[in-house]
């Protein structure tokens, strides 16, 4: 498929052409502050129907719709409860999705059928722009094909769909670096249906309400696959003691390390990237490591074992999925 000359756009220089490509149904990549988004129409199956092509994903994974403003929530549900208001008046714009009960009016594709949807206000300043600009839901699923890694540059996105995609927005590095945690707040229990950059903790800080986890456990979200976020090059997670006492069979290998002890040590691998030891710092960074030394020649991609504590969470669902084998 090479059905386009995938464009790349600036902000604002080229607001018109992406206002207009949105506007007819095209799909365009933003960046949002956890990765860039795969933006179309939401409210026009055809448009939707071109993110499932350009990623090559299932159709009946349903798609995050974003939205400029709280206010346009009813647009896009129903039965909304207050919790859900609390909730976007503390975290909105940002990287928190709601799922709720969808509107009637919303087209099943968008959905994959479900009679749920999962929304949210992202904060970065070009997405919310063209949200407004437009005055459209966008559907925005991460601008990756289907189980590859998350784009958090805009090199990223073109990695994975040049010529799929009419056109890709640059606007940098993305802040967060993994995608926002999604909760839902359609039961008398808030429940944690991804991780992200919102804890459980935060959530329950705020509202005074116990939050469950629920992923991992084979409920809630179905795109959430045990494959996903993988580069092409095979990766798998080494335990520290194991890295320090590397050896020549080490010498093909890309390395992802957090550990202070690891900074500096003069270790034989055929690329190294250290990444904080702070888990928000080191989940800003991840992907765009992966990227890297997925094109680094490497044979195989190790990544040092974090730790398993829950500021660690997020961070270990994308890791574990990313060396998952089938
Ligand atoms: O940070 C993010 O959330 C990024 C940026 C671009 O906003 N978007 C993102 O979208 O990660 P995507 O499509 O890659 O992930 C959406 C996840 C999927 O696992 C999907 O199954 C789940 O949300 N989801 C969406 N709507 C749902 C629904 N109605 N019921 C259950 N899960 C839903
Ligand atoms: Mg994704």
């Amino acid at each position: 498929m090479s059905e386009y000359q995938t464009q790349l756009l600036n902000y604002p220089d080229d607001e018109a052409t992406i206002v207009s490509l949105l506007q007819r149904g095209e799909c365009v990549a933003l960046p949002t502050e956890t990765v860039y988004g795969l933006a179309a129409k939401a409210s026009d199956p055809n448009a939707v129907a071109k993110i499932f092509t350009a990623k090559g994903r299932p159709n009946n994974h349903p798609l995050i719709v974003h939205i400029d403003s709280v206010e346009r929530l009813p647009q896009w549900a129903q039965n909304i409860p207050d919790i859900a208001y609390e909730l976007a008046a503390e975290f909105w714009p940002g990287p928190l999705s709601l799922l709720l009960d969808k509107h009637p009016q919303v087209p099943s594709e968008v959905t994959g059928g479900k009679q749920t949807i999962v929304l949210r206000v992202p904060s970065h300043p070009v997405f919310l722009s063209v949200l407004a600009k437009t005055e459209l839901g966008l559907a925005a699923p991460s601008a990756n094909r289907y189980k590859s890694i998350s784009p958090t540059k805009s090199a990223h996105v073109l990695r994975s769909l040049d010529e799929r995609i009419a056109g890709v927005v640059d606007g940098g590095s993305t802040q967060r670096g993994i995608e926002s945690t999604i909760l839902d707040v359609t039961g008398d229990t808030l429940k944690i249906l991804r991780p992200g950059p919102i804890s459980a903790d935060e959530i329950s800080r705020v509202t005074g309400r116990e939050v469950v986890n629920v992923y991992g456990c084979g409920v809630g979200v179905p795109g959430s696959v045990k494959q996903h976020y993988q580069p092409t090059t095979p990766a798998r997670v080494v335990e520290t003691l194991e890295l320090a006492r590397l050896g020549v069979k080490s010498e093909n290998v890309g390395l992802i390390s957090y550990s202070p002890l690891l900074a500096n040590c003069p270790l034989n691998v055929k690329a190294h990237q250290h990444l904080s030891s702070n888990p928000s710092e080191y989940a800003t960074s991840l992907y765009d490591a992966l990227h890297t030394l997925d094109v680094s020649g490497c044979d195989e991609i190790w990544i040092e074992a974090l730790p398993h504590t829950s500021q660690w969470d997020a961070v270990n669902d994308r890791v574990s999925r990313a060396v998952a084998r089938s």
